[in-house]
This record gives structure tokens, sequence and C-alpha cells, in this order.
């Protein structure tokens, strides 16, 4: 079924966790069944487009019939990598840290919180939702003795790449960075930026007149 990853394309893999999203509401709408035309509407796009994108993982769907929504939702949570479990950790336990430390809406896909790394005295030892703020001095231990997939930077920017440097030398894979600066690291490691600001800019781009 799925091809290479090295073979999809940018664009076709920021395109995936967005029909999983509306395979998923589908799903619980119990909608079974849509048609090319039907989901490409509801997405967007052309049929075309649809066809081609799904011709990356060896292609989806029949003639005629359109597509198995639950089918097709489980294919695509499998190219997600959606069926595994993921343990997260926060650096930095502020305002972002402690909000995405609060939303429990990350777990249905199997994304858990197990703990949040500060440097703040006032901070540490207390717990959001009973996950525990520990010193980020202990953060290398905590990876060590845990199973540690994803850490995500909550910290100014000025702290962020020392951060994701001990995150990755400690095994950490995945970075979830929230910081307004692009960090640099290893081939290893695998960084998804979530710049707000960047998509606040392009918003008021495409607002302003001039
Ligand atoms: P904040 O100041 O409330 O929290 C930052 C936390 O990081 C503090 O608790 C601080 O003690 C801790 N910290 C500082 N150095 C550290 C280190 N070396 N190791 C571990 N923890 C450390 O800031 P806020 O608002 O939570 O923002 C965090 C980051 O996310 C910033 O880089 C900010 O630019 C970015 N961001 C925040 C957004 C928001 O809505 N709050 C939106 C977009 C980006």
């Amino acid at each position: 079924m799925a091809k290479e990853k090295n073979y999809v394309s940018e664009a076709v893999m920021r395109r995936m966790p967005k029909y999983y999203r509306h395979l998923t509401d589908m799903e619980k709408a119990g909608i079974e069944r849509i048609s090319s035309k039907e989901l490409s509407k509801r997405m967007g796009l052309t049929a075309s487009q649809i066809r081609q994108d799904f011709n990356c993982f060896g292609g989806f769907g029949q003639q005629g019939y359109g597509y198995n929504v639950s089918e097709l939702r489980q294919e695509i949570q499998k190219i997600l990598g959606l069926h595994n479990e993921y343990h997260i950790i926060i650096i930095g336990a502020g305002n972002l840290g402690q909000a995405l430390a609060n939303y429990t809406g990350f777990e249905k896909d199997g994304f858990f919180v197990k703990a949040l790394f500060d440097i703040n005295p006032r901070l540490i030892g207390m717990s959001i939702r009973g996950i525990p703020i520990y010193d980020i001095d202990e953060m290398e231990s905590f990876i060590s003795e845990n199973e540690v997939h994803i850490a995500a930077i909550c910290t100014p920017k000025e702290k962020a790449q020392e951060a994701a440097e001990i995150l990755i030398q400690s095994g950490v894979k995945g970075i979830w960075n929230f910081a307004a600066v692009d960090i640099a690291v290893p081939n290893q490691a695998i960084v998804e930026n979530v710049h707000l600001s960047d998509s606040l800019y392009t918003l008021s781009f495409r607002m302003s007149d001039d």
C-alpha cells in the first residue's frame, strides 16, 4: 500500500491531515460512501487532484463506486501513523505550554502529554490536569526512563535551539516547535514548526488592500 514517504511531495503530505479530518467527520455523521465529486467539493480540490494524491499511496476507491469512508479513513490513519500512541513532553510550562497540556482533544488521536519541564521554581512541582511540571534539569533522566516520542517546545525563542539540541541528544525524534524561530536539527530529528504569527501575517497580507 503506502509508498516510501520520500516519494510523497510536501504538498500531498500537507493535505493528508485534512482528508483525515473530513473523513472522520463524515464517519461520525454516518456517511458510508462518498463519490469523488462530493469529496472534491468538500475538500475544495478537483477530483483529479484527489485521485493523484491517493495514487501516491497506491490509490483507493473504485471507478463508479467512489470511496468507502471508513476504509479510506483507516488507510489515511495508517499513513499518518495515527494508529500509534505517542508520548509528549512539553518544554516551557508558561501560557502556551499549559494550554497545550490542558487540551484533551489530542488524546483521541493517541497523543498523550506525560510531563512538562520549566526553569521557574514557582511552576516546578505544580501539575496541569494531573500532569506534573518538573525542573528542566530532570528532563534528560525523565527521557531515559520513560518513552518520549515528541517534545513540544514552548520556551521563549532564545531558548528553543538549546532545548531542541538537548532533546535530540537524549533521543527524542519529533520536535513540535511553537517558538517563533527556525531551529536547526540533525537529519535524524523531525521538526514540525507551528508558527502562529506566520499564519496571522498571511491573514493580514490577504486582508490588506495595498
Ligand atoms: P511564557 O513566558 O508564558 O512561557 C514560557 C515558559 O518557558 C516560562 O514558564 C519560562 O519559565 C519557561 N522557560 C524559559 N526558559 C526555559 C528553558 N530553558 N527551559 C524550560 N523552560 C523555560 O510564554 P508563552 O506565551 O507560553 O510562549 C511560549 C513560546 O511560544 C514563545 O516562544 C512564544 O513566542 C510562542 N508562542 C506563544 C503563543 C501564545 O499564544 N502564547 C502563540 C504563538 C507562539
